[in-house]
C-alpha cells in the first residue's frame, strides 16, 4: 500500500490499537501524528518504532475529551506535514462494571466515558473537517467495539458509548461526501494492557480462552491484526462509506452471547 506524501493522525496512539496504527501507517509511507494523554514515555516508544520504518512523526498531548486540545492537535498536524488525509478517532476510555451491578455506575462515570468514547470522536472529526475536505480522498476510522452490537463489554456505560459512535459513523458519513469516508471499526476481544488491567489476569486469561474457543477463526486479535483492519478500509475502501466492520474472528457469530 503506498501512502507516501499522506498525513494521519492517530488518536490515542502511546499503547495498544492506536501504537500498532501508527507503526502500519509509517511502514507504509504515511507521516502519523501520535497522540496521548497521559503515556507520554509510550507515545515516545511509538514514535521510536515509527522512526524505526522511516516516518517522522509527530508527538502531542491531546486531551480529546477537550474542543480546544482537538483544534491545537490538528494545527499541529498541519503546521508539521502540511496536509491531512487520515483521522484515527482511536481513543477510548471505560470503567470496568459488572452489568448487573446497576449501581456500579453513576452518572459521572456516562458522562466522562461519553466524553471521550463519543464527544472526543465528534471533536476531532469537527476540528479536521476542513483539512480532510481538502484532499479528493480523505478517510476518518472510528474505534467502536463489539460491545456496540452485543451491548457485552467493560460496562453497561462503555458499549453504550460505542454503540453511539456507530451511529454517529452514520451521520457523520452522509455529511462528510464526497471527500471523507466515515467508517467504523468493531474489534472483539483484543490482546493487551486494557484488558489485562481492567480484568484481572485470571478473567482475562479464561474470557480470552472462551472466546478463541467461540470464534471461528480460533484465536483473539492482537494490536496489529486490528490495525491490519484500519490500514484495509484506508488503502482499499475507497468507496465505501457509513460501513462497520467486525474485527474479532468472528466470535460474534457464536449463537450464545459472550459474557464476562
Ligand atoms: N482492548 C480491547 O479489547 C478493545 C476492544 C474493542 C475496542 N477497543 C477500543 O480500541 C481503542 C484503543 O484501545 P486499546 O485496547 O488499544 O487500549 P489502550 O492501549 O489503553 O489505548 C487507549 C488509548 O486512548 C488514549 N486515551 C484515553 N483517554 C484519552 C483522552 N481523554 N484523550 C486522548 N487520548 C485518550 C490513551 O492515552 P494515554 O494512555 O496516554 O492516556 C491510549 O493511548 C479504544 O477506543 C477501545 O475502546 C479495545
Amino acid at each position: 500500500m503506498d501512502l507516501n506524501g499522506k498525513a494521519a493522525i492517530v488518536t490515542g496512539s502511546s499503547s495498544g490499537i492506536g501504537a500498532a496504527v501508527a507503526r502500519q501507517l509509517s511502514a507504509n509511507g504515511c507521516q502519523v501524528t501520535i497522540t496521548y494523554s497521559r503515556n507520554e514515555a509510550g507515545a515516545q516508544k511509538t514514535a521510536s518504532e515509527c522512526k524505526a520504518l522511516g516516518g517522522q512523526p509527530l508527538v502531542q498531548r491531546t486531551d480529546i475529551a477537550e474542543d480546544s486540545d482537538c483544534r491545537t492537535l490538528v494545527d499541529a498536524t498541519l503546521q508539521r506535514f502540511g496536509r491531512l488525509d487520515i483521522l484515527v478517532n482511536n481513543a477510548g476510555t471505560t470503567k470496568f462494571c459488572a452489568h448487573q451491578d446497576l449501581n456500579g455506575l453513576t452518572k459521572s462515570d456516562f458522562l466522562d466515558i461519553y466524553a471521550v468514547n463519543l464527544i472526543g470522536a465528534y471533536q476531532m472529526t469537527r476540528a479536521a473537517e476542513a483539512a480532510l475536505r481538502s484532499q479528493p480522498v480523505a478517510h476518518i476510522v472510528n474505534m467502536a467495539s463489539t460491545a456496540a452490537i452485543t451491548g457485552v463489554g467493560s460496562s453497561i456505560a462503555y458499549a453504550a458509548s460505542k454503540g453511539a459512535l456507530v451511529t454517529m459513523t452514520l451521520s457523520l458519513a452522509r455529511v462528510l461526501g464526497p471527500q471523507i469516508r466515515v467508517n467504523a471499526i468493531c474489534p472483539g476481544f483484543v490482546e493487551g494492557e486494557w484488558l489485562k488491567n481492567g480484568l484481572g489476569a485470571e478473567l482475562y486469561d479464561a474470557i480470552r480462552e472462551q472466546y478463541a474457543q467461540h470464534a471461528p477463526l480460533k484465536a483473539t486479535a492482537t494490536p496489529e491484526t486490528v490495525a491490519q483492519a484500519v490500514l484495509g478500509i484506508i488503502g482499499g475502501a475507497d468507496w465505501t462509506t457509513g460501513e462497520t466492520l467486525i474485527v474479532d474472528g468472528g466470535a460474534h457469530l457464536h449463537t450464545a452471547p459472550l459474557r464476562r
